[in-house]
């Protein structure tokens, strides 16, 4: 009989919290959040999601021709197999969109002509193409879930105006783009965040892009990460706006509840993320009409910070935006995943630049050793 291997040290943190799993070159959370040297708040400033989404996939920000032959080819990739249609119609109604983008996600790996080529190259290639294709998806299957027909998509407006036109059917404000389009750059990466770990677990095995990609959808959704934008706003709602917030705020405090949008497992004295869209979503709320729900947050910010010393994290200004866009809330995730497939596919080819096998020991915690009753063996 083989032992195994025992642990040099055995160290062990729940949920890996403090734990450095792995080297990146793609962003760092200490001193301000940057992606690849440039801290978020100048990218936010001075780069739109698409140069965002290059210097995220290819390392460097984009001299203007490459930004252009990267938007041209984008464009070009902006369709969807002919099966994927139908099949998003015939789903039930009810189905969660962040159920369907995985499903959509394992769909399109069967069409894409390098799913078995894990070569940088390639998985640039696919990761491309994803960055096309899943907007349309999500846009798809949002109107094919009402029981109407998907608008054709554009090749002349860049990721964040397209997905916006996508959804509505008409163009949306330089605003309501620029808005839209910072919530997607700061959305873009965030190093071993849970889905980004799991992509480069699955990867780590020498599975494709598109299987990291459907693992890290599945980890996303959870509401204690990704899913959490789709909460904030029944977390707004529930407060019963500005007069009623602090009591209610209270007595979910009392009642132990978590409020979806707020704290974070590394920011623990606030998210930069969440201070720059909250401008953003101030500005739309004022011209959507939606400003109590801005007031609200406030009031629940400011117990959150007095009673548990616990700050707001992206989601929570997010929420507030896609709410004051008029987008619906069961497409916020998916939003999410619009963005974060850049930063996955980013770390799904570091990981296998340098790849080991991921593969940590878990602490036995089960019944001593023990016999199973000889008795005689039947099938
Ligand atoms: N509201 C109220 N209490 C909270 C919250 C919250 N949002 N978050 C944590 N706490 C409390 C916990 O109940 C716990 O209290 P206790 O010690 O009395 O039991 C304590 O703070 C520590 O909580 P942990 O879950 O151990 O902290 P952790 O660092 O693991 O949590 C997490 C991080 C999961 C994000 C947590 O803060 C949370 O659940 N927040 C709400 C969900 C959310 O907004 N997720 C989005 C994350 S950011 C993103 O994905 C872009």
């Amino acid at each position: 009989m083989s032992a195994a291997s025992a642990p040099a040290t055995e160290i062990y943190s729940p949920g890996l919290e403090g734990v450095i799993a792995g080297e990146t070159a793609v962003s760092t959370v200490e001193g301000g959040l940057r992606y690849r040297g440039y801290p978020v708040t100048e990218l936010c400033q001075y780069c739109n999601f698409d140069e965002v989404a290059f210097l995220m996939l290819y390392g460097e920000l984009p001299t203007p021709k490459q930004l252009t032959d990267f938007q041209s080819r984008v464009s070009a990739a902006r369709k969807l197999p002919e099966c994927l249609r139908p099949l998003l119609a015939a789903l039930p109604r009810n189905v969660s969109p962040m159920d369907v983008i995985r499903t959509s996600i394992s769909v399109l790996s069967h069409f894409d002509p390098d799913v078995n080529d894990s070569s940088p190259e390639a998985n640039l290639r696919k990761a491309e193409r994803l960055y096309a294709q899943i907007p349309l998806a999500v846009a798809d299957q949002f109107h094919l879930s009402k029981g109407k027909t998907p608008v054709a998509p554009r090749s002349d407006l860049g990721a964040a105006a397209h997905f916006m036109y996508l959804v509505r059917g008409k163009e949306a404000t330089p605003e309501e783009v620029r808005a839209f389009d910072v919530s997607l750059i700061l959305y873009a990466e965030h190093e071993f965040n849970a889905s980004t770990f799991t992509a480069r677990v699955v990867v780590s095995t020498e599975s494709d892009l598109h299987s990291g990609v459907v693992a890290a959808v599945g980890a996303l959704k959870g509401r204690l990460h990704g899913g959490a934008n789709e909460k904030v706003m029944d977390v707004v709602n529930a407060a019963g706006g500005p007069k009623n917030a602090e009591a209610w705020t209270l007595a979910a405090l009392a009642k132990k509840e978590r409020i979806m949008g707020f704290g974070h497992r590394v920011y623990k004295s606030g998210d930069v993320r969440a201070g720059v869209l909250k401008a953003y979503s101030a500005q739309m709320a004022g011209i959507a009409g939606t400003s109590a729900a801005e007031e609200t947050a406030e009031i629940i910010e400011t117990v959150m910070a007095r009673e548990k010393n616990m700050y707001p994290n992206l989601d929570w200004p997010a929420g507030r935006l896609y709410h004051a866009l008029g987008l619906e809330i069961p497409i916020y995730t998916p939003i999410f995943v619009m963005s974060r497939i850049t930063g996955w596919a980013a770390h799904i080819n570091e990981q296998l630049a340098k790849n080991r096998l991921i593969r940590p020991r878990g602490r036995y915690t089960g019944p001593d050793v023990r016999s199973v009753p000889a008795k005689t063996w039947s099938a």
